[in-house]
């Protein structure tokens, strides 16, 4: 443990407060709080916070956000699709791929008391996020014939019931020596008007995950990066925990960021109303850059094109195709994800031991973006994808209107729906139905496995 003198300097004058309650403490709670204390980057949060006035305006850089430069459904030929997957299928079969699930987060909006990914999704059979995904994957190393390895990164609050939880379930069937769960970094929350960092009690300090942006700082922690090169790996397929539609390790996106030399490749959903909840993949000064919807300005977001389709059209959806030599280079610079600020309600206890409990907000959350990746890359490519076919999150509770998971599970089964359909099944409008990836990982499978037309007219569970 550091000493109380190496805590004061690293402290600083202006956080020495961290320290008020120091001689009240056991030696346990010392321990923790020297802990935290090491893992503050009170640098990073000094400039931060000194930088306040020069925020970036996206308010007033949106005026000048172009559409980015796509590859639209509409423009894809059949060759060229198959040319991708084929790509991407050797990119895969050839170990140079891998997969990392981020799961972090704290799922405040859902109200789940354990991590999201062990949240039950699936319509019928009722697997988690996490067994979703990683049925996807295995699904992919079957149809591939390889092993893919899997990252997963979770944050504070998630790392323990994830750990114990891909434990006590023979890590969902994945080889251990594949599987490597690491955990994300925090960052303080910090008093909107002195800068100080908060307490969130007398011997801890009012700490959350650094967003999912945290990623790279907390994978070049764990020296993956090199391993992974070493063994020849070369892309790393990103996905977010929440959302089960998507496809692990796509050949199609995989395909088309090799074709396209591409260093950062996110897919994007054409955005169904202009305001919609998504951030708005766009051109800004030559680069392509992700602006978030709260910081577009409504009238940006609605002008159309003289077709009346959305000028801005294409939403983020978090699947990203990174490089590993990008990811290297990222990592080496301590900026290359700025910081975003949050402005939240945060309790905190003053350095008189008195608890505070703001009904407004008196704090600023710092996390970084993944999406930030994208203005950093030489090369980024922005390719389109259904929404139908590869994206439906779980973000909010039972009941709310949104990203619910009843919304997320009708979207499961209307995928697997058509997919049955459209390999000739005949289902009745009532009938729920699931496909397990081990039984068919996609539409080719599906009418492989099906062969001649049936017909549902009960629930049914393919696996
Ligand atoms: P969200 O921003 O939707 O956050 O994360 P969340 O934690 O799921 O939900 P709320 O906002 O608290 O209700 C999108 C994805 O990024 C991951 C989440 O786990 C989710 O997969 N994430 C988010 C992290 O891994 N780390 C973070 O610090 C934040």
């Amino acid at each position: 443990m550091l000493s109380l003198e190496q805590l004061k300097s690293l402290c600083g004058t202006e956080q020495l407060h961290l320290l008020a309650h120091w001689e009240s403490l056991t030696q346990i709670q010392r321990q923790g709080l020297a802990d935290q204390i090491a893992q503050i980057d009170f640098d990073g949060i000094g400039q931060e916070m000194s930088l306040q006035q020069q925020v970036c305006d996206w308010q007033k850089l949106a005026q000048k956000a172009e559409p980015p430069e796509a590859l639209r459904l509409v423009d894809m030929s059949h060759e060229s699709l198959v040319e991708a997957i084929v790509q991407g299928q050797q990119a895969i079969a050839s170990r140079e791929v891998a997969m990392v699930l981020v799961a972090g987060g704290q799922g405040t909006r859902l109200g789940f008391e354990l991590p999201k990914g062990m949240y039950p999704i699936g319509p019928l059979s009722g697997r988690t996020l996490f067994q979703m995904h990683v049925d996807s994957l295995r699904g992919a190393m079957r149809r591939f014939g390889v092993s893919i390895p899997l990252l997963v990164m979770t944050g504070p609050s998630t790392h323990e019931p994830t750990l114990r939880y891909f434990q006590e379930n023979a890590n969902l069937g994945l080889d251990p020596q594949e599987l490597m769960i690491f955990e994300q970094g925090t960052m303080p929350a910090v008093d909107a008007s002195t800068g100080r960092i908060l307490m969130e009690s007398p011997s801890s300090i009012a700490l959350s995950p650094d967003g999912h942006g945290g990623i790279l700082r907390a994978l070049s922690k764990t020296g993956w990066l090199e391993r992974a090169q070493d063994q020849g790996i070369k892309h790393l397929f990103y996905a977010q925990v929440d959302n089960p539609l998507v496809r692990a390790c796509d050949p199609l996106l995989i395909g088309l960021h090799r074709l396209g030399q591409s260093q950062a490749t996110t897919q994007v959903v054409e955005k169904r109303f202009a305001t919609e909840k998504v951030g708005n993949v766009v051109k800004l000064d030559g680069k392509t850059q992700i602006i978030e919807y709260s910081d577009l300005p409504e009238e940006v977001a609605k002008q159309t094109n003289p077709d009346g389709s959305l000028r801005l059209w294409a939403g983020n959806i978090a699947v990203h195709v990174f490089d590993i030599e990008f990811l290297k280079r990222c990592s080496s610079s301590s900026n290359t994800l700025p910081f975003h600020r949050a402005h939240k309600s945060v309790p905190y206890v003053d350095q008189h031991g008195q608890e505070h409990t703001p009904l407004v907000p008196n704090a600023i959350k710092l996390e970084r973006f993944v999406f930030d990746l994208l203005p950093a890359a030489d090369r980024a490519l922005v390719v389109e994808v259904l929404a139908s076919e590869a994206f439906a999150p779980v973000k909010n509770a039972i009941g709310s209107p949104t990203d619910t998971p009843e919304t997320c599970k009708a979207a499961l089964v209307n995928l697997h729906r058509r997919w049955l359909v459209n390999a000739g099944a005949e289902i009745d409008a009532d009938c729920l139905v699931e496909i397990h990836p081990n039984w068919a990982w996609d539409e080719q499978e599906v009418q492989a496995r099906l062969g001649k037309p049936i017909q549902i007219h009960a629930d049914t569970y393919f696996t």
